[in-house]
C-alpha cells in the first residue's frame, strides 16, 4: 500500500453529489490539513468550496493536483469521466487515490487506468460504498469463519427507483454503456463476489428488457446467472426501472447465500423504517437540476446507500468508507475497500452480462478477462 502519509493534503476532483459528502467529512477530519476542490462548473464548485470551508478552488484539475500541499486525490467525476483526473493525479506523482465506481465505462479505458495504477505502484481504493454497510461486514465475517460451510448458491436481487438512472444518463450523450449493471448493479455484483472470495466466474448468461427506459437510452432490468470455477451458481438480478413513487428512494437489496451447512438471508430493502405522509417527502437522489415531476408521499427512510443527513452531517456507509480511507492512507490499516483490480474485474463482468444479453449467448469468461475487451 506504499508509504503512509503523516498528514493529508486532499484534492477532490468533481464537486457533485458524492463529492459533497466526502468533502464535508474531510473538512471535519483532523488529519486533513489542507482541502482543495475542483469542478469544471465554477458557480457550482465554489459553492461546495464555501460550504466545506475548502482552502482552494479551481476549475483546472491540473492546477489542483500540482499544488505542493496535495498528497491524496479523490476522483468524484461522472462515471464516464474518471480517466483524465486519474491520469492527472498519477502524472503529478500522487500515490493515494480514491476513485468512484465504476472504474470507467469503457473496458479499454478501465484497463489503461488499472495499468497506470499498477505501473506506478499507486494505492487506489474504489468507491464500493455498500461494503461499508455494517450488515454486510458481519455477513463477510461469518463467511470467513466458515459458519455455513461451503457456499454453492447465491441469489442477489437489486431494486432501484428509476429516478437514479434518469438522473444519471441525462448527464451524458454517451449512453451505450450506461446500463443497469455497469452503473449500479456493479455495487451488488461487487458485494456478492466479495462474499464469494476465492471463487472465479467462468461463464455468464443474462437477459435484459427495456420497455420503460428505452427512451433514455438504457435498459430497465438485467437478470443473469454466473457459474463459478467450482460449480457454484450466482444469480445477479437488477431492475432500475421502478416508478418514481416507489418508496425506496434509491436502492433495495436482497441476497441469499446457501452453503453446505447453513444459509444467510439478507434483507436490505429498508422496509423496516417507513414514513407515509400527506406532505411531499422529496426525492432521495437530487443531482443538480434534476426534478422527477411527481410527488412522493411514502419513503423507506434508509434507502439512500451513502447514509442519512442530520444537522448537516451525513451518517452511514459513505462516512465509514471515507474515514476508513483516511485511516488506510495514514496508518496502512487496509479496511474493506475495493481495490483497482476488483474495480476493473467488476466492469468487465458487468459488461459480459450486457454482452450475453445482447447476443443471447452464454459468455465464457477467460482466465484473463481482458481477452473479452474486443467483444464489448
Ligand atoms: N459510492 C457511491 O455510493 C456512489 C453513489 C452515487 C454515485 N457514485 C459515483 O460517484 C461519481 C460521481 O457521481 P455524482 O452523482 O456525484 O456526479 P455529479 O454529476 O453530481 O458530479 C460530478 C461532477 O464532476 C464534475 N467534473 C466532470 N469532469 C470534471 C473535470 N475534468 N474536472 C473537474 N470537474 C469535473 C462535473 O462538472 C460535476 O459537477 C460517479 O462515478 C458515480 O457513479 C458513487
Amino acid at each position: 500500500m506504499g508509504e503512509n502519509l503523516k498528514e493529508i493534503g486532499l484534492a477532490v476532483i468533481g464537486c457533485g453529489v458524492i463529492a459533497r459528502f466526502r468533502s464535508e467529512i474531510a473538512r471535519d477530519y483532523p488529519g486533513v490539513k489542507w482541502l482543495g476542490l475542483c469542478d469544471l462548473r465554477e458557480d457550482f464548485g465554489s459553492k461546495l468550496a464555501d460550504d466545506a470551508s475548502a482552502d482552494f478552488f479551481t476549475t483546472d484539475m491540473m492546477e489542483l493536483v500540482n499544488r505542493p500541499e496535495v498528497n491524496a486525490v479523490m476522483i468524484v467525476t461522472e462515471e464516464n469521466r474518471h480517466f483524465d483526473p486519474v491520469k492527472a493525479a498519477i502524472d503529478a506523482g500522487i500515490k493515494k487515490l480514491l476513485i468512484e465506481k465504476p472504474l470507467a465505462t469503457e473496458a479499454a479505458e478501465s484497463a489503461e487506468i488499472l495499468k497506470l495504477i499498477q505501473d506506478n505502484n499507486i494505492d487506489a481504493s474504489i468507491g464500493y460504498t455498500v461494503r461499508f454497510n455494517r450488515r454486510f461486514l458481519t455477513v463477510k465475517e461469518r463467511l470467513q469463519r466458515g459458519q455455513i460451510g461451503d457456499v454453492h448458491s447465491v441469489v442477489t436481487r437489486a431494486f432501484m427507483n428509476r429516478m437514479v438512472p434518469i438522473a444519471t444518463v441525462r448527464k451524458t450523450n454517451e449512453r451505450h454503456n450506461m446500463s443497469p449493471m455497469v452503473i449500479s448493479g456493479t455495487h451488488s455484483l461487487d458485494m456478492s463476489l466479495w462474499f464469494l472470495e476465492g471463487k472465479t466466474p467462468v461463464s455468464v448468461y443474462a437477459q435484459s428488457v427495456d420497455k420503460t427506459l428505452a427512451e433514455w437510452g438504457t435498459k430497465d432490468s438485467t437478470f443473469g446467472v454466473f457459474t463459478m470455477d467450482d460449480g457454484t451458481i450466482f444469480s445477479m438480478n437488477i431492475s432500475w426501472g421502478l416508478p418514481e413513487v416507489w418508496p425506496g428512494s434509491v436502492y433495495g437489496l436482497e441476497i441469499g447465500i446457501v452453503g453446505s451447512e447453513g444459509v444467510i438471508d439478507i434483507e436490505d430493502t429498508h422496509r423496516d423504517v417507513i414514513m407515509a405522509t400527506n406532505n411531499p417527502v422529496g426525492h432521495g437522489y437530487n443531482p443538480d437540476g434534476y426534478e422527477p415531476g411527481v410527488e412522493r408521499h411514502v419513503d423507506f427512510l434508509e434507502s439512500y446507500p451513502p447514509g442519512s443527513y442530520l444537522d448537516g452531517q451525513l451518517w452511514g456507509a459513505n462516512r465509514d468508507e471515507t474515514l476508513s480511507w483516511f485511516n488506510r492512507i495514514t496508518t496502512g490499516v487496509p479496511g474493506p475497500h475495493a481495490i483497482a483490480e476488483e474495480g476493473h474485474r467488476n466492469l468487465l463482468l458487468t459488461m459480459a452480462m450486457d454482452l450475453s444479453a445482447r447476443t443471447g449467448e452464454v459468455v465464457k469468461l477467460p482466465n484473463d478477462l481482458n481477452d473479452l475487451i474486443d467483444r464489448f
